[in-house]
């Protein structure tokens, strides 16, 4: 059965006001009306997630997800949103195991705390996975491996085609410094193996779970990812910022739908 093909925008830290981030929902909502068949999502910051729901009937189009969620139940967690919460709210789905968390100390035990609350609330977790570096004994792909064991532990096999894998090399995010540009062959290559990791684990079940890629996405090069990077959609940071080029990211990807 085909999949929908996803896009994906994380928001990170940003826009600065609640202006600017109705303003950019409103821009990108307007300038993908037309769109039928692709699934869009924005990442907003919490306080964000308000405001922009209420503007759900110009934005029908876009899903609002969250990027982060904690594991425990309500009490003593101070700065922190459970993946139930999110839930009742109408977030639909949840970034778990971002790079940048993972850099600020989370680790994968943890991800998978998170990824399990967030399927037990009803939500969709996007699991973020990806190497630093590329060496060349091709240790990237046991580091992934892991990453994704860790991550997944415990999850019923009736839940895996839920779970949305993210690749995303950490050498190619718009932010890393010295970053260089990944291709869809890159991709591919990973995606493929993240394929077998999950078919290893799940058996068939697998075989549904959607894998996008992340890293320095743009309008110019996120039709060949589609087409050759062997992904099912994409994750966008610094263009997600952009109506314009966020909104032209979906569309590339609707046209190649069809
Ligand atoms: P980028 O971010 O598109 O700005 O590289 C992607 C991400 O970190 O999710």
């Amino acid at each position: 059965m085909a999949k929908n093909k996803i896009i994906i925008g994380n928001w990170k830290m940003n826009p600065r006001t609640g202006k600017e981030a109705e303003k950019l929902l409103i821009g990108i909502s307007k300038n993908i009306s037309s769109i039928k068949k692709t699934e869009v999502v924005i990442c907003a910051p919490f306080v964000y997630l308000e405001k922009l729901k209420s503007l759900k009937t110009r934005a029908r189009k876009i899903s609002l997800g969250a990027q982060d969620a904690f594991y425990g139940d309500i009490g003593a967690h101070t700065g922190e949103v459970s993946a139930e919460m999110l839930s009742g709210f109408g977030v639909k789905y949840v970034i778990v195991g971002h790079s940048e968390r993972r850099s600020k100390g989370e680790s994968s035990e943890e991800t998978n705390k998170k990824l399990k609350a967030v399927l037990s609330a009803g939500l969709i977790p996007v699991l973020c996975v990806g190497e630093s570096l590329r060496d060349e004994k091709h240790e990237y792909y046991n580091f992934v491996k892991h990453q994704l064991l860790e991550s997944l532990n415990g999850v019923s096999k009736n839940l895996i085609s839920s779970v949305l894998v993210a690749y995303e090399p950490v050498w190619a995010i718009s932010t890393t410094v010295d970053r260089k540009d990944a291709t869809p062959d890159d991709s591919r290559e990973m995606v493929i193996f993240i394929k077998k990791v999950l078919s290893d684990k799940f058996g068939k079940d697998a075989s549904s779970t959607r894998i996008l890629y992340g890293g320095s996405v743009n309008e110019r090069e996120a039709g060949e990812f589609i087409k050759n990077g062997g992904v099912d959609g994409l994750l966008s940071g610094r263009a997600s910022l952009d109506s314009k080029k966020f909104s032209e990211i979906v569309k590339i990807c609707e046209t190649l739908s069809k």
